[in-house]
């Protein structure tokens, strides 16, 4: 039996978004070697750019003379300038240089913690957890990102919800055919089915039973140590180009308790010529309809209360929202766990 104590935590862990993960907080082409870029995870601001070698630096978003955000400033030989008062801060953390006073005892002081950062698939990854000693668990990516058959857009929005409505909403493949009927690419299928769910050890499937290939009648859940991804088919009608399904690799990322940044992938396998004609037509006129079919996943989530969950009543279709909250809820126990069993050794 859990305490009332510890529910709290867990449930209070799972809204803020789990620890010791690998979240995407940008695109690669965000980061530049001119200017800092502010993102935020978790509750934390960090400040991320490029240094002379084109490596990512990033730090806390944090003057250490007195708080202004780093990433108002500028980057100056591979460090990062404040705009307040001209500090300069290297991608450690620490302070090189005080321009303003002489000898200044800040100099060479390290004030601020670093994140680790790994780039993939045009995305920009960071590891977050408590201390920049922590060891990161392997950055988990599907073989759609490592393989060079598959070519693909990333796109990135801002949502006004915490982030767990964005999973909920990736674990429901139902909402397809009523939420998006009227687009071009999930008008189709019925509007009656059962879901299934196939629970494996490394994440878990739901599916529809009646259909396959028509709508989102299916999505894949990847849970990993080191972080969470969901991969599902989107049908593409004949306007839409040669190839196949469009597959779709998402990511959300928490960034407060009630923003989250979404981060898709849309991809293909296709070659050669039908490869650049599908990323032509992508650019030219597919891009624009997912961006509207994307909208009304945010639009439908902002409206929903941030307590939805106290009054819902989930049925049948909800067998991969209820075991994607189990799941979560179980990791958070398990970190929270291990955390206290760390305090008591201490
Ligand atoms: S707050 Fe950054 S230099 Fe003063
Ligand atoms: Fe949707």
């Amino acid at each position: 039996m859990m305490t009332a104590d510890m529910k709290t935590r867990v449930e209070e862990r799972v809204n803020e978004g789990l620890k010791n993960q690998w979240y995407p907080v940008a695109k690669s082409v965000e980061i530049r070697t001119d200017r800092p870029y502010g993102a935020m995870a978790l509750g934390r601001k960090m400040v991320l750019w490029r240094d002379e070698n084109g490596d990512i630096r990033c730090i806390e978003d944090f003057c250490p003379h007195r708080g202004a955000p780093l990433s108002y400033g500028e980057v100056h030989d591979g460090n990062i300038g404040c705009r307040y008062h001209g500090v300069i801060v290297d991608g450690t953390g620490t302070v090189q240089r005080v321009p303003a006073m002489p000898d200044c005892p800040m100099e060479g002081r390290k004030a601020l913690r670093s994140y680790r950062v790994q780039e993939a698939g045009d995305a920009v990854f960071v590891f977050v957890s408590d201390s920049e000693d922590d060891e990161p668990h392997e950055l988990p990516l599907p073989t759609e990102l490592s393989d060079p058959a598959w070519t693909g857009f990333l796109c990135t929005a801002e949502w006004g919800v915490n982030y767990r409505y964005a999973l909920d909403n990736l674990a429901d493949p139902m909402h397809g055919c009523y939420l998006h009927a009227e687009s071009f690419t999930l008008a189709f299928g019925s509007k009656q089915d059962l879901l299934e769910l196939d629970n494996r050890d490394d994440g878990f499937r739901v599916s529809r039973v009646g259909q396959v290939g028509e709508n989102f009648d299916w999505v894949e859940f990847a849970v990993e140590e080191g972080g969470m991804f969901c991969h599902l088919d989107i049908p593409y009608p004949p306007a839409a180009g040669p190839g196949g399904h469009m597959r779709i690799l998402g990511y959300v990322t928490p960034v407060g308790p009630r923003t989250c940044k979404v981060f898709f992938w849309r991809m293909r396998k296709v070659d050669g010529f039908d490869r650049e004609s599908w990323r032509f037509l992508y650019r030219a006129r597919l891009e624009e309809q997912h961006w509207n079919v994307l909208e009304q996943d945010r639009v439908m989530l902002e409206g929903m209360p941030d307590d939805a969950r106290s009054r819902e009543m989930l049925y049948q279709h909800d067998i991969g929202v209820a075991h994607l909250r189990r799941a979560l809820h179980r990791a958070a126990k398990e970190q929270i766990a291990a955390e206290d069993a760390a305090l008591a050794a201490e």
